[in-house]
């Protein structure tokens, strides 16, 4: 989709639709010319309510007018949430060329959120099926406009980035296990790393993962025929300050469960258990285009769980990077495995603060369902920081809390420590503790994204993956910057 800014009227644009907000209590800022758009709210047609929609034709053209509700409410998410509503109308209506009218007096933050939802409300994925590219959905919209009194070009430019970039990780998410193998992650990592000079590419396979001793990465990885894939890109932005970025992203490409083998109904969908490692590969695609002043490590951790006569079983000891031992109790807790040796590996490259990301445990969907992703970690000034970034990106966070009493819940019978708490005892946190132990004293927050990470049925998310993660750690990077 081209998108570009204008300070022409929408009429002027060329658009074949045009898109206008309402708010309460508030009448249409530009009417056309016969003052069909008062007419329309008049007759009760077009109503302020939040995501309300009516449609009139007039001047050779659609015009749709959009209740955004109240303006105190009205924050950007909102706004992704209009733009998804009206990018779906306006493609049942057939439009190729939409123009947004911003509203007046918001934010830049609102004008990128429009584009975001626009771009990202349109994403679909096509890539396996055979046919033409016009479906039920109407023809694809080829162009978004966004019209304002004021230059809104820089705002619209980064709406675009993002957007992008969600689309870029939903694509990985949704690509099946036997297509979107570690090598093939890899080969992703390397399109990008090889557009922008301010990335390079660190990728080890099976034997440098042995050979480094990652022997928690090395055991989940034990039972495929396919290379696990360490994945490391360094990016280093222009006038780089603060401190060195850490993003971590489990990226299981098919997850079984192994030996501990999970129950077959809806096994597919751990095709998604990649998901994390996907956000942060986006993210980093966005922030080295935004050319943001960061310093930054990001760290994919890539494999299939997979039963084999050669996988780890339940009672296996491993050990990992940085001495730690572990019991495997339950070979399907493999994303914290793989974590482990990711964490250590980041602070080990120098890592100054941790995210991690990681369709970690079911628990976290029973208890957050598909609104809030789960927050855990150790430093509270950089948990409330990840946080307030989730907050102003649209994808919102809780926290649940660690404790001395959780930590035991893991302790080791013959080696240092669980992978699983048998009783499935407070799951989420007690990953979380097991976490902690690979982190040293880095500020670390650990995102559980199982819930949230795909089919959260919003109207700029399609279903499929969502790309969730990747506005929040763009939006993470972009403030830290002093
Ligand atoms: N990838 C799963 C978590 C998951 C389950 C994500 C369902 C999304 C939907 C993870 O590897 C896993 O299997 N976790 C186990 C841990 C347990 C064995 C301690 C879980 O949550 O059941
Ligand atoms: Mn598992
Ligand atoms: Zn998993």
């Amino acid at each position: 989709m081209d998108v570009r800014a204008t300070t022409e009227a929408p009429g002027e644009t060329g658009a074949d639709t045009i898109a206008i907000g309402l708010f309460e209590d508030e009448g249409i800022a530009h009417d056309t010319p016969g003052g069909a758009l008062g007419a329309l709210v008049e007759a009760g047609e077009a109503r302020a309510a939040f995501r309300k929609l009516a449609l009139t034709h007039t001047d050779g053209k659609r015009w749709l007018v959009a209740g955004l509700g109240k303006r105190d409410e009205f924050d950007p998410e909102r706004a992704r949430i209009v733009a998804g509503g009206v990018l779906g109308r306006a493609r049942e209506l057939g439009a190729r060329s939409l123009c947004w009218e911003l509203p007046h007096h918001v934010s830049d933050a609102h004008a990128a959120a429009f584009v975001e939802g626009t771009v990202m409300g349109a994403y679909e994925f096509k890539m396996f099926k055979s046919g033409g590219d016009e479906d039920d959905d109407g023809p694809e919209l080829g162009e978004l406009v966004v019209s304002a009194h004021h230059d809104v070009a820089a705002p619209v430019e980064t709406g675009r980035i993002v957007a992008e970039s969600v689309n870029l990780t939903r694509d990985l998410q949704n690509r099946p296990a036997n297509d979107l193998t570690p090598t093939a992650l890899t080969e992703r990592a390397r399109e990008i790393a090889d557009r922008h000079d301010t990335l390079s590419l660190e990728v080890m396979g099976r034997a440098e993962i042995e050979a480094a001793g990652m022997g928690a990465f090395a055991g989940v990885a034990q039972g495929t025929y396919e290379d696990p894939q360490l994945i490391t890109l360094r990016y280093d932005g222009p006038d780089a300050a603060g401190p060195v970025l850490g993003f971590v992203g489990k990226a299981v490409t098919f997850d079984s469960g192994g030996i501990s083998i999970k129950p077959g109904n809806k096994m597919s969908d751990m095709k998604f258990d990649m998901s994390g490692g996907a956000a942060v590969l986006g993210a980093t695609a966005a922030i080295a285009r935004l050319n943001l002043p960061v310093k930054l490590i990001a760290v994919i951790g890539a494999t299939e769980n997979l039963p084999s006569g050669r996988s780890m079983k339940p009672g296996d000891i491993l050990r990992a990077r940085n001495g730690t031992t572990i019991e495997v109790i339950n070979t399907d807790a493999e994303g914290r495995l793989v974590l482990a040796d990711c964490l250590h590996h980041a602070v080990e490259r120098g890592a100054e603060r941790l995210v991690d990301l990681a369709t970690l445990t079911g628990a976290i969907v029973t208890t957050l369902g598909t609104t809030y992703a789960g927050l855990m970690g150790t430093d509270d000034e950089w948990c409330e920081e990840v946080s307030a970034a989730g907050r102003r990106a649209g994808e919102i966070l809780w926290r649940l809390p660690l404790h001395p009493e959780y930590a035991e819940l893991i302790k080791g019978r013959y080696g240092d420590i669980l992978n699983a708490v048998e009783n499935r005892r407070a799951a989420s946190v007690t990953a979380a503790e097991f976490l902690k132990r690979f982190v040293g004293d880095v500020p670390w927050t650990h995102l559980d994204i199982a819930g949230v990470a795909w089919d959260t049925n919003k109207a700029y998310a399609p279903k499929g993956g969502t790309g969730y993660g990747v506005r929040l750690l763009v939006e993470l990077a972009s403030s830290i910057t002093p």
